[in-house]
């Protein structure tokens, strides 16, 4: 039998982050090794021409899955028939800048890209936002598709969450596979909480290994939560790989599943749980299955967590009044 191919529509295609993305998804790492896509790039009139060069070097890999590409800089043509999109394209942080001060300079891409994919995007349309302030720019774009369900808009930090286990791994001698149910709550910045409490390595309970409340605060936290910092000033340039592969994993665990005793962790607008004001896009540990994530329910949330997420969450909700002041949302 064959399959309809699925429409990905990646915004911000002749990008770094665009260009180890691309490849990947055309070779089956995002859906599926036997799901077929037709990529739909979106670009702004001067990327034009680059994402037609990453065009031909997608043609020139004559991928088994790939099924078409077709290029645009009119997000209503972008986003027709989106199953997928992938919200990359924006402006990226230089070195001293904070994710918040992109608000206004990418808030403005988000809101018509939210109206387009209302309006144009397939009923199925899952929507994962790249670009920063990933979580604000993707209540930007969730506040314009009013027809869309709102559970369908989802922010990044599987980047983070990968950041955490390795740091994790690198710590404890463990292997990175035998790391389960950790936890990124609250925004994709350096507020962020990576949280140990409830991650098991290889069956024990992740903070009872480390047993180390020093390391936890004044290491691990802020490795975690200052790595895109940390890899600018190394790099000179935000990280690219390491967050395509992650856009990969957030879409691949959506769509297929997380594993049996295992979550992950997604940005997704709140529902009211662990005190995360309702509609405000943050990360909590979730579940997937059948295409649908949900929030894993009834951790215990200790003293130390408790204010490390309130932190995250205010910084979310003046994000949101900030964007509310700049008529965005
Ligand atoms: P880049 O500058 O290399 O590429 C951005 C591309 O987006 C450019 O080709 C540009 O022409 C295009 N673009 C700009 N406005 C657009 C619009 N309105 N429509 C379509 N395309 C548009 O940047 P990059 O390194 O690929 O990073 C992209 C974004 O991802 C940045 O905001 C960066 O901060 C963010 N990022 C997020 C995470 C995360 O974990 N959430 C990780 C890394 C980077
Ligand atoms: C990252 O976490 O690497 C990205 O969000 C880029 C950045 O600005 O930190």
């Amino acid at each position: 039998m064959t399959r309809t191919p699925v429409n990905v529509t990646v915004t911000g295609a002749a990008g770094q982050i665009g260009y180890a993305l691309l490849f990947r998804i055309a070779s089956g790492h995002l859906l599926g090794a036997d799901v077929p896509v037709k990529l739909r790039l979106l670009e702004i009139p001067q990327g034009m021409k680059a994402a037609e060069g990453t065009a031909m070097e997608l043609d020139d890999c004559a991928f088994p899955l790939l099924q078409g590409i077709d290029i645009f800089d009119d997000p209503n043509k972008g986003f027709e028939g989106a199953n997928v999109a992938l919200l990359v394209g924006a402006r990226p942080r230089t070195k001293g800048m904070e994710r918040g001060d992109l608000l206004s300079a990418n808030g403005g891409i988000f809101k018509p890209q939210g109206k387009a994919i209302n309006d144009h995007a397939a009923d199925d349309i899952k929507v994962l936002v790249v670009g920063n302030p990933a979580n604000t720019n993707a209540l930007i774009a969730q506040a314009a598709a009013p027809d869309v369900p709102a559970e369908r808009f989802t922010a990044m930090t599987r980047l983070d969450h990968n950041r955490a286990i390795s740091q994790l791994a690198a710590r404890t001698g463990a292997a990175v596979s035998d790391i389960k149910r950790l936890t990124i709550w609250g925004n994709h910045s350096a507020t962020q909480y990576p949280d140990i409490f409830h991650a098991e390595i290889a069956g024990k309970n992740a903070a009872e290994v480390v047993n180390d409340q020093a390391w936890l605060a004044d290491t691990f936290i802020p490795t975690v939560a200052k790595r895109g910092a940390a890899i600018i000033e190394a790099r000179g340039a935000s990280s690219a790989a390491s967050a395509a592969n992650a856009a990969i994993d957030h879409v691949h665990t959506w769509v297929n599943g997380t594993a049996e005793g295992d979550w992950t962790s997604m940005g997704i607008p709140s529902d009211g749980s662990y005190g995360v004001p309702e509609g405000l896009i943050s990360s909590f540990p979730v579940t997937c299955k059948d295409g649908k994530y949900e929030i894993v329910q009834g951790l215990d949330i200790n003293e130390f967590s408790r204010a490390r997420i309130d932190a995250s969450v205010q910084e979310l909700a003046e994000e949101r009044d900030a964007v509310r002041d700049l008529g965005l949302i």
